[in-house]
């Protein structure tokens, strides 16, 4: 479903990823781990076509994006590719003006040009599915951070992406609403949604995910599947790592 081979991104004089590889099969949950600054959301921006990159391949469903891939000239293929990724990300970055329904039939109204009426009922489902049925007419401001994550993380699946690219989606809630929105991103990997999750909760790698990659450096220094990568991790950067969290 995704395939990113030798994936080399620079900033300037700087190589922020140094050639990763990694390939997710449909149903799969990976969990991106590992200290800040390693490159982990530069990964993340470069699979969704957010970011142009110097070597390798990103390859999503039939849809493959190279360093020659540019915004303006091949902007119908980064459409396809942000069509089959969604993205959740930290700043929940609701529309303050639209109501939580509005926020979540935005995109299926303006993009996938579906009627308002259809786009609506979809949204409701999936409203009542996070948790939200309640506040659908409420606005962004009157939410607290975990329901405002919560209406996120429906926009992202109003719109049907076959992968869900998730970018610490709990780092800005408090131990509660971060485990909530945990729990519910734990029912979707239940249900078969294909998802890379950048995420500081060691326990969610653990539990839910079914491949560990450990990001350091602009490298994935070591992967595997967690009671491996936990229990026996090979490389110092993990073992430096999981020492540190576990102390956090
Ligand atoms: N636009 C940019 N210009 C220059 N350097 C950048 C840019 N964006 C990111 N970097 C650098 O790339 C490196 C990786 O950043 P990235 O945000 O991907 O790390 P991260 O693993 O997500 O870290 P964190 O856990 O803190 O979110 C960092 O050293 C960062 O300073
Ligand atoms: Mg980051």
């Amino acid at each position: 479903m995704i395939a990113v081979t030798g994936l080399v991104k620079k900033h300037g004089p700087d190589t922020i990823l140094k050639g990763i590889s990694l390939r997710v099969q449909k149903g799969e949950v990976h969990a991106v781990i590992g200290p800040s600054g390693g490159g982990k959301s530069t990964f993340l921006r470069c699979i969704n076509g957010l970011e142009q990159f110097q070597g390798g391949t990103v390859q999503v469903g039939e849809h493959v994006l190279t360093p020659a891939t540019d915004p303006r000239r091949d902007a119908r293929l980064l459409e396809a590719v942000r069509r089959k990724t969604g993205f959740v990300f930290q700043p929940f970055n609701l529309f303050p003006h639209l109501t939580v329904i509005e926020n979540v039939i935005e995109a299926p109204v303006h993009v996938l040009r579906m009627s308002r009426e259809q786009a609506i009922e979809r949204a409701r489902t999936l409203l009542d599915r996070v948790g939200l049925a309640a506040k659908q007419d409420a606005y962004p401001r009157s939410l607290s951070g975990g329901q405002q994550q919560r209406v996120a993380i429906a926009r992202a699946l109003v719109m049907e992406p076959e992968s869900i690219l998730f970018d610490e989606p709990t780092s800005a809630l408090d131990p509660i609403m971060a485990g909530e929105i945990l729990s519910l991103m734990a029912d979707l990997a239940k249900d078969g949604q294909t998802m890379i999750v950048v995420t500081h909760s060691m326990s969610f790698a653990r539990n839910v995910a079914g491949q560990v990659h450990v990001f350091a450096d602009g490298l994935d220094v070591e992967c595997g599947p967690p009671s491996r990568v936990f229990e026996e991790p090979q490389h110092p950067t993990t073992q430096a790592f999981l020492t540190k969290t576990a102390k956090d």
